[in-house]
């Protein structure tokens, strides 16, 4: 999630409160946005951004140590630099709130203060790998899937919420909330902004089935959880349906009216958005960058959610529970996996977004998931044929949402269409196997953190100005795709060109 320019100034008002940490840190919004000294020894020069150990929310031996690790192989200080201001970042600045016996935890986004489910899911990401040697961190990953069956079950249509009441923390005001009616209506001291975004319900997904890759622990499975999973349902069945049934009476199970939210136009037809015809995909009504859909049906997140069912059943099975869950996903799944091939592809090229009755969008947004993303995502090999040209399209000027000039990429309309994304260049390095593109990708991004060697939202194709100073997303991202090159292509940035797994 991104709010974009007016409103990390609105949020700048975030102050650490947490237990333990001290009350005269600086915010980190205002910190991030000037270099803060002891520049890299390499062309770029780039700072040391982490906030002083006792300003710090999370502290973590086994992540110190994955730094030191990776400092001591990365051949360009530049990069070391970059990858030691983003690893750390999430548990650096934004856990809010953490009682392991409440077993809650509330994780911002960085510059807004509320937790996204899409947001937390990419935040710990690169963390998993650890999750088996560092149990204070499992832990913290499970209060936070605990903290967001509770949203989940209750509110399973938002994507951002308030902190738990167990916290004491106050509620933050949203302006963009202001004068938006969302039915099923919502409570705004529990719910920060009630986007339908199908995706936020597969980030948390994803973050349930990596905690029980990386640890075996299946306790997190409980009857708070099992109730979130049955809400899910609930939205997949209610989100597959048409607008229409055969008597053309109208189907709507969620619909936003009066205020636009964020960024983002009103929604016509009662708040429903543009009509859909039955295909098998499953609709959505924002999109992962909180702008409107303008087609329901989003070609990447129903490949996340496919993806994302084929492990929930996994993980059900390995436990042996609710058989009936596991067999109901892998039908969805196959469902849904079997449309986007049928519906969303011309000529090799997925469509971003569908209709049902024929219309597609052919774009792409720099917004996980994106198209650029499918291998990242697990829904397919970066090798076939319909990745490679989907890609050759995305990355060319066929996409309304890509540019370049002193900087390129994808963006979105969320921002502009001349402010391309860091993330779009991550996601692009998980897409291909050339050493050339990689690296021309890996220093597009360094070269253009504004000096600061953080990670932005998006940068002017024009005269280099960022959005978003304290973006733990994008931060995450970048250091996880570091390590994903630290296997996968070692000889790109290590002095001695050999792997190295975090933990091993
Ligand atoms: C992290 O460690 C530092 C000392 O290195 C300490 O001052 C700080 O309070 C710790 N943070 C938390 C959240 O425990
Ligand atoms: C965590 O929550 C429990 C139960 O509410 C409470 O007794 C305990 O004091 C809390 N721990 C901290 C460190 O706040
Ligand atoms: C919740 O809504 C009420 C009524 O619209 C408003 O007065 C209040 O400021 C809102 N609270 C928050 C935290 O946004
Ligand atoms: C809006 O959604 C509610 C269910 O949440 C439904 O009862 C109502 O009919 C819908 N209204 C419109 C105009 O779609
Ligand atoms: C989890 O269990 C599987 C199968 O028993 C085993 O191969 C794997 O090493 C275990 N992982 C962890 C982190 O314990
Ligand atoms: C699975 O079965 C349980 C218990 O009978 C039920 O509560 C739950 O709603 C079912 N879930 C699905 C997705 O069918
Ligand atoms: C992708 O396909 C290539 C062959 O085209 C194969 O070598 C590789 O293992 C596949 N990767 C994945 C993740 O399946
Ligand atoms: C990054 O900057 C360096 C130094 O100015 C330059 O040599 C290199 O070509 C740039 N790389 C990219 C991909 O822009
Ligand atoms: C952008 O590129 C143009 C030439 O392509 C150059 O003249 C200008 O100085 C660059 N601007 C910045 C901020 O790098």
């Amino acid at each position: 999630m991104k709010l974009g320019f007016a409103s990390f100034v609105s949020a700048a008002v975030a102050a650490f409160t947490i237990a333990g940490v001290a009350a005269d840190c600086p915010d980190f919004t205002t910190y991030a946005q000037s270099p803060q000294g002891d520049p890299s020894s390499g062309p770029l020069a780039l700072p040391y951004m982490r906030p002083s150990p006792e300003c710090r929310t999370f502290n973590s031996t086994a992540v110190e140590k994955v730094i030191t690790d990776m400092k001591a192989r990365l051949k360009d200080p530049d990069l070391a630099r970059l990858f030691e201001n983003t690893f750390p970042n999430t548990l650096d600045t934004t856990v809010k709130y953490f009682n392991a016996t409440e077993n809650l935890a509330f994780i911002i986004t960085g510059d807004i203060t509320a937790q996204w489910l899409r947001d937390t899911a990419n935040q710990f990401a690169h963390y998993h790998t650890l999750l088996g040697q560092d149990k204070e961190l499992a832990t913290l990953v499970k209060a936070v899937i605990n903290n967001e069956a509770r949203y989940v079950s209750q509110y399973p249509y938002c994507g951002a919420f308030q902190p738990p009441p167990e916290s004491g923390l106050p509620p933050s005001h949203n302006d963009w909330a202001d004068g938006v009616t969302v039915n099923p209506p919502v409570n705004n001291q529990t719910v920060f902004e009630c986007k339908y975004e199908i995706d936020s319900l597969c980030g948390f997904l994803k973050l349930s089935r990596s905690y029980y890759q990386a640890t075996n622990d299946s306790s997190f499975i409980n009857a708070n959880w099992f109730s979130a999973i049955d809400a899910i349902f609930n939205v997949i069945w209610e989100q597959s349906q048409p607008t229409f049934d055969k008597d053309f009476n109208l189907i709507s199970y969620y619909n936003w009216t009066g205020g636009n939210g964020a960024l983002s136009p009103a929604v016509p037809n009662g708040g429903n958005n543009a009509p859909r015809a039955y295909t098998g995909l499953v609709g959505t009504h924002h999109r992962p960058s909180d702008d409107i859909s303008v087609f329901s049906f989003l070609t990447p997140a129903n490949a996340m959610l496919s993806v994302e069912l084929t492990h929930l059943a996994d993980v059900l099975d390995a436990t042996h529970q609710a058989k009936n869950i596991s067999k109901q996903a892998c039908q969805y799944s196959s469902t849904i996996t079997k449309a986007i091939w049928d519906h969303t592809l011309v000529n090799n090229v997925f469509a971003y977004e569908t209709d049902g009755f024929g219309s597609r969008y052919v774009m792409d947004d720099a917004n996980v998931p994106s198209l650029l993303a499918l291998p990242y995502l697990g829904f397919l090999n970066k090798t076939h044929p319909a990745y490679q040209a989907t890609r050759k399209v995305v990355w060319s000027r066929a996409n309304p949402y890509y540019a370049a000039r002193n900087f390129s990429g994808v963006g979105g309309p969320h921002v502009d269409a001349w402010n391309p994304w860091p993330m779009s260049h991550i996601s692009a390095i998980y897409g291909t196997d050339s050493d050339s593109e990689i690296l021309n990708s890996l220093y597009t991004i360094a070269n253009n953190t504004g000096g600061l060697g953080l990670i932005h939202e998006s940068i002017s194709i024009y005269d280099g100005t960022y959005t978003r100073p304290w973006f733990a997303w994008a931060n995450s991202y970048f250091a996880e795709m570091l390590l994903d090159l630290a296997q996968r292509k070692p000889h790109l940035i290590f002095t001695d060109g050999k792997p190295y797994t975090p933990g091993q």
